[in-house]
């Protein structure tokens, strides 16, 4: 990939490169201050013994997708509740429904796992928004796909109200690093009916946000950068060990030699099969400036994944340069800026 960026001043060699991933404090990104993946579940229809009701994820984080194998949203019902059934996306276990004759409900686990369908499931089974796998597009790269939507029936309430929301949200994707809020009562969301004619209030709208941690998701950084310039050949690599130590003491890093690729593993899918470099990172980003004139200089941008097990197709970069307050070119690919508060160039 290159990444060009052009701007007034000629001195170039001053830089300072931020990858998402590397520099996030607990549950809060510097540069992305208010992002988060906000829950929302709306009640628009009751029913005999429940309701009716619709849930969103909406990802309003600017640059960080939720990608392969996708979101499980998991919960505790507060009561008996059941889901009766369920379009756009479905629970993973069906649980004990032994007191249930006929019908039987889709879910009886007093805390349901629920994932999105893949594409290509039949039309019956879906809704709007569903039906992609659980990824969820960053806002800032592609709205369209920044949100999935499912709908459920939920039966056996106490029969006195629209009973409790849900507690202890959990948002995988699938591995851990979101923390989600209790779901709380918030202004009804207006529904658009009759082809937006008409506006209807769900009954009631329960919202949780889910921030992300990237010291939750993993104990070590997930990649480095190294740097080198058109004027000296010297490379400066990314530190040893900058994501952990190879096979060093027991429940450390390990990872696979390059002769070890072909021969069949016996890995477990969900895990990642990283190289064996110096770094020991998953991902390396290095920044090479290719040339600095006087009313321009250019930079060249190469990624590489030493995760054996993963294509990573949807990817994105986050770059953080005092340079880039200047008007700045791509090529190759596709680049957005940013508008996060309080961009301090050093
Ligand atoms: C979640 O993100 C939206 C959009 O950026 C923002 O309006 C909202 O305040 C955020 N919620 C929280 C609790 O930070
Ligand atoms: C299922 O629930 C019923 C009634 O609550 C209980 O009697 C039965 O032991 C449960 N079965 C299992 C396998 O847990
Ligand atoms: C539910 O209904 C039954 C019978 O109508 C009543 O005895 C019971 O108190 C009600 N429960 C609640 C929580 O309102
Ligand atoms: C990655 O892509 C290559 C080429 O398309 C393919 O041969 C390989 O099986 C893919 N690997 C994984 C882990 O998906
Ligand atoms: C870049 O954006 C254009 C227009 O939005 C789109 O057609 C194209 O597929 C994008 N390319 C990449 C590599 O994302």
């Amino acid at each position: 990939m290159m990444l060009s960026l052009h701007r007034q001043l000629p001195q170039a060699v001053k830089l300072m490169l931020l990858v998402a991933f590397c520099t996030l404090s607990d549950c809060y990104d510097p540069l992305d201050p208010s992002g988060n993946i906000t829950v929302t579940i709306d009640i628009n229809q009751r029913t005999d013994d429940g309701y009716k009701a619709r849930v969103t994820l909406q990802n309003y984080y600017q640059y960080r997708h939720v990608i392969e194998p996708g979101w499980k949203l998991g919960w505790t019902w507060t009561n008996k509740e059941v889901i009766w059934s369920m379009k756009g996306a479905f629970a993973i276990d069906r649980g004990n429904c032994s007191t249930y004759t006929d019908p039987i409900p889709h879910s009886c686990m007093q805390n349901p796992t629920i994932v999105d369908f893949s594409s290509d499931v039949s039309e019956d089974s879906r809704t709007e928004n569903c039906c992609r796998g659980g990824l969820l597009s960053a806002r800032a790269i592609n709205p369209m796909n920044s949100l999935s939507s499912f709908e459920l029936q939920v039966g056996n309430l106490a029969n006195d109200s629209l009973g409790h929301a849900p507690s202890s949200l959990t948002l995988m994707t699938p591995g851990p690093g979101y923390t989600c809020s209790p779901l709380i009562d918030t202004d009804p969301t207006i529904i658009p009916d009759l082809g937006g004619q008409r506006q209807v209030p769900a009954y009631r709208t329960w919202k949780s946000t889910c921030t992300y941690s990237s010291f939750l998701a993993h104990e070590s950084p997930v990649c480095c950068a190294s740097l080198s310039t058109f004027y000296n050949p010297t490379i400066t690599s990314c530190p040893s060990c900058s994501c952990g130590c190879p096979n060093a003491e027991k429940g450390t890093e390990t990872c696979i030699r390059p002769v070890d690729f072909s021969s069949p593993s016996n890995y477990d899918n969900d895990q990642e099969i990283i190289q064996c470099t110096d770094h020991m990172c998953p991902i390396r980003v290095h920044w090479h400036i290719k040339n600095n004139y006087r009313d321009y200089w250019g930079v060249k941008l190469t990624i590489s994944n030493y995760v054996r097990n993963r294509n990573y197709s949807n990817w994105n970069l986050l770059v953080q340069h005092p340079g880039l307050s200047q008007p700045a070119t791509t090529y190759s690919f596709n680049s957005t800026v940013l508008p996060t508060v309080g961009f301090q160039g050093t």
